[in-house]
């Protein structure tokens, strides 16, 4: 199995939307490919692909966060591998992706949350060195 990885584009959106209903968020490929122009469009942002052959089998996105408290950092906003292909290094992958991503932005930490349910995600995340630094809440209005 030979499995590369590139910036996402705009034509990995129905490929995108099958895989982030695996993550639990069910979008229509429309508002995908339209939130993926939205990232690719904007410096502080990316998404990266890893694929098989012509099929795209997983991705990761990527964010600058700037906040007024903290030194900047690299946020990863989303992560998913096909069900098929996972425990194959395809996550190691796309997470060495998102340090050169950052690591080209003079960034010198990488960030996320992870749903407190996904306990082998957490299991992945701190085998690969991240180390749980907080537990929050997550709260929305909508207006
Ligand atoms: C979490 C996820 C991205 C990991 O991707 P993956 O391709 O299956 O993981 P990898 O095969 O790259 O694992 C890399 C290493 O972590 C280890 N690892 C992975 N899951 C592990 C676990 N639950 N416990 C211990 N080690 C684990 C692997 O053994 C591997 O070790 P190695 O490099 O020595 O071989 C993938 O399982 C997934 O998409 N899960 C569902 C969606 C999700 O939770 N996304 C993250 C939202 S925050």
């Amino acid at each position: 199995m030979d499995i590369l990885t590139r910036e996402m584009t705009i034509d990995d959106a129905t490929a995108i939307a099958g895989l982030t209903r695996q993550l639990g968020y069910p979008l229509h490929a429309d508002q995908v490919r339209r939130n993926t122009r939205a990232v690719l469009g904007d410096k502080d942002h990316s998404a990266f692909v890893a694929f098989d052959g012509e099929t795209v089998i997983a991705w990761i996105g990527v964010a600058m966060a700037v906040q007024i408290e903290l030194p900047a950092f690299c946020e990863i906003n989303g992560l998913v591998v096909d069900k098929q292909y996972r425990g194959k290094g395809i996550g190691k992958l796309l997470i060495e992706e998102a340090k050169q991503w950052a690591r080209e932005k003079g960034l010198d930490t990488i960030r996320l949350r992870c749903n407190v349910k996904r306990t082998e995600t957490h299991l992945f995340y701190q085998y690969l060195g991240f180390e749980e630094i907080k537990q929050q809440k997550v709260f929305e209005i909508k207006i």
